[in-house]
């Protein structure tokens, strides 16, 4: 069995139920996600970006304040559009600097080559097609450079407390004393707008999550009807834990031929897909002091709603 056949029986068989958020991105949901940052509702990429843009020049001024060279270094970099951003502005002002995508995605590492190298002919690319703490572990042992590790999209939301602070504390590990951490994290907010940005008008986010499903009936010959479930969004302020579920309409049963079992759903019955945690000053210090970390320096947008943080080792 492979480990998404293991990681679907073992949140199908849980209760209650759930199915890890890893899996969303395939290459119709990476297609989705793509247009859901593009929604009126969904601010957080708009909000980076606007943080990216009007403060790159104190952000450089921090990464490197004697104006040394640097190596930049992407978890996740999705398109590359808002490192776009960053890259752009450092190569213009030619500061001394490689940038090293870390994906296990091959797709996404060669689409993004293939979109920088025409944008940004020239620029020093080092696609690392593997888990994020095994490039750590190669990159240190090639270079010896700062580091600027750059966490983006709230990618860390996506967390529950325990696996980010695990998270964190393994990435603690494999950086040294000068390196840096910039971290895109959303904040908490008026509930309403948040709970829109994950239940847009459209209905993409719905097809995002039902894409799921529709990813386990492709790859593991599951026999999933979407239409037997509707998408459910809370939000709950205390917490900050945005999360999203899918509910069963009707009792019905479902094969999962890779899994050679059937399950069974009750009328009302919630699948949880996906946690997208909001922050405020708090818990980001508390987060950071947790990991052996300390904030050097906040950015935001205009409104406040999100911020890209700049962590050190303590
Ligand atoms: C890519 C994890 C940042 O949690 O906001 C968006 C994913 N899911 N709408 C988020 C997502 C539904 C997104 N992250």
């Amino acid at each position: 069995m492979n480990s998404f056949a293991e990681d679907v029986l073992k949140g199908l068989s849980a209760n209650p139920r759930y199915l890890p958020s890893m899996y969303f991105y395939d290459e119709a949901g990476d297609r989705l996600f793509k247009e859901i940052t593009k929604l009126e509702e969904y601010y957080l990429t708009r909000c980076e970006e606007e943080i990216l843009n009007n403060q790159k020049e104190k952000m450089l001024q921090c990464f490197s304040p004697d104006g040394a060279g640097f190596n930049l270094i992407e978890l996740g970099p999705g398109d590359g559009l808002k490192s776009r951003i960053l890259l752009e502005y450092l190569k213009k002002h030619q500061v001394d600097f490689e940038y090293f995508p870390i994906d296990i995605s091959d797709n996404v590492l060669s689409l993004l080559e293939k979109n920088l190298s025409r944008k940004l002919p020239g620029l020093k690319i080092h696609s690392m097609n593997m888990d994020y703490f095994k490039a750590l572990d190669e990159l240190h042992r090639f270079t010896h450079k700062p580091s600027i590790v750059l966490f983006l999209g709230s990618n860390i939301g996506n967390f529950k407390h325990q696996e980010s602070v695990n998270f964190l504390k393994a990435l603690h590990e494999k950086i040294d004393d000068d390196d840096r951490l910039l971290i895109g994290m959303d904040l908490k907010k008026d509930a309403k707008l948040i709970l829109a940005a994950y239940d847009d008008k459209k209905g993409i986010t719905r097809d995002f999550n039902l894409n799921y499903l529709e990813r386990i009936n492709r790859e593991l010959r599951g026999e999933f009807l979407p239409e037997h479930f509707f998408h459910k969004a809370v939000y709950d302020q205390e917490s900050g834990e945005a999360k999203s579920f899918l509910v069963s309409k009707c009792k019905h049963e479902v094969y999962i031929g890779a899994l050679d079992q059937t399950f069974v759903f009750d009328k009302n019955e919630a699948i949880f897909m996906e946690v997208s945690k909001k922050f405020d000053g708090y818990s980001i210090e508390q987060l950071a002091a947790e990991t052996g970390f300390r904030v050097e320096q906040y950015f935001y947008d205009n409104s406040r709603y999100f911020t890209n943080v700049i962590w050190r080792k303590v």
